[in-house]
């Protein structure tokens, strides 16, 4: 077992603070350099953070997949710092592809082109496209610079858990297996990049995120959703989709609908948990939901409650989600209920999550007239 180094970086105390900032150039320098020579390292990005290694070296790729269990064919995003950066490493980049790069980078936005022939088959999976993102993280681009190589990074979380939003939910999963975590602190977004692919003058979603499709249409005009609505036999999908993913180790269900329908469902599941099982439940809602079940379970140890915000509050929703999903199983929670929220905006790629992280158990509930 390999002792995994946890590296923090102050930032410097002001402009003025050259010392400082020599000191983290230093640190910085040689992490790059040990992720160059083959070394796995986890990333901070503002959307979850990444197992890095570097994606030109098949060996160092392969070690991304063991320490994960992840399944081979899975394909990995390639994390570079720049557009120019992106061009030795795809065959073509059409006009509506070099609009989004434009508009969205860097952030959270991964776009799948035609790859070059030197990309190893590890990090594609055998595709003939890969997956690549800049993000915006200020110290992710700090350590990007200083890798000199595309980073390939999957989320560094053991295949099928949830994806860490920090450098301690990195190091409860990877530790013993990795070189280093590099600490940037919680993850603003706390969900994965929109995936998606341009075909022709469409813009494909192959997985919601913080880049919307209302977003998308600044770009263009044909925005497909959902690769299932597409048709086309063509059409491509995200691997990454189709196996089980961000599952809690709790049974994990969820509710939708007004606030009193899912305030009182909550409270009747509560109550017979209680009564007939074992251990702990836990909630994940909103304030809303929590004032129509007030004061019911307040002095009761057996509920754990986590309120993400108000229900208008979606991106902060996002942001705690993964992090209340690790909370709960450290606390050995036996059933969890979530809250859905609608589908709007940054809806879609929650409720996306959601789903897979409670196995499709979402039970909409109609509104009392
Ligand atoms: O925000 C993120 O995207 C994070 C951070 C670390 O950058 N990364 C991440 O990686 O979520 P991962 O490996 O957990 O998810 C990558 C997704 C998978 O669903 C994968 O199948 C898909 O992108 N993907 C990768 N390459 C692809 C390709 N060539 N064609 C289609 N889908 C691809
Ligand atoms: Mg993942």
């Amino acid at each position: 077992m390999m002792k995994t180094k946890v590296v923090r970086i102050r930032p410097p105390k002001d402009k003025s603070d050259i010392k400082g900032r020599m000191r983290n150039q230093k640190i910085l320098r040689k992490l790059g350099k040990k992720l160059r020579e083959g070394e796995v390292i986890a990333i901070p990005t503002e959307t979850v953070y990444g197992l890095g290694a570097n994606g030109l070296d098949k060996e160092a790729v392969r070690k991304i997949f063991s320490a994960k269990g992840r399944p081979s064919d899975n394909p990995l995003i390639l994390h570079v710092s720049d557009m120019e950066t992106v061009i030795s490493l795809v065959r073509h980049v059409s006009p509506l592809e070099k609009k989004l790069m434009e508009r969205f980078w860097p952030g959270p936005l991964t776009i799948i082109f035609p790859k070059k022939p030197h990309i190893p088959d590890e990090v594609t999976g055998g595709l003939d496209t890969v997956a690549i993102r800049c993000p915006k993280h200020a110290l992710c681009q700090a350590f990007l610079k200083e890798a000199k190589v595309p980073v390939a990074a999957p989320s560094a979380n053991l295949s099928g858990r949830p994806s860490p939003t920090t450098a301690g939910h990195v190091y409860d999963d990877m530790k013993g297996k990795i070189f280093a975590i590099l600490d940037g602190g919680a993850c603003e977004i706390g969900l994965e990049s929109t995936v998606v692919q341009c075909i022709d003058d469409a813009i494909v979603v192959l997985r919601p995120g913080k880049i919307t499709e209302g977003m998308l249409r600044e770009v263009a005009n044909d925005v497909r959703g959902n690769t299932e609505d597409v048709g086309a036999e063509n059409v491509p999908k995200a691997p990454g989709m189709k196996y089980p993913h961000y599952s809690p180790k709790g049974e994990m269900r969820s509710y939708v609908g007004d606030s009193m329908a899912v305030g009182n469902r909550i409270r009747e599941d509560v109550s017979s948990f209680l009564r007939e099982k074992e251990g702990k439940v836990g909630l994940f809602i909103s304030e809303e939901v929590k004032a129509h079940i007030a004061g019911t379970f307040n002095k009761e140890p057996r509920v754990r409650t986590i309120i993400f915000g108000r229900r208008s509050e979606k991106e902060a929703y996002g942001k705690v989600f993964y992090q209340s999903l690790l909370t709960f199983d450290k606390e050995k929670v036996k059933l969890i209920i979530a809250e859905g929220i609608d589908e709007e905006g940054i809806g879609t790629a929650i409720m996306n999550r959601l789903e897979k992280a409670c196995d499709y158990k979402v039970i909409r509930l109609e509104e009392k007239k």
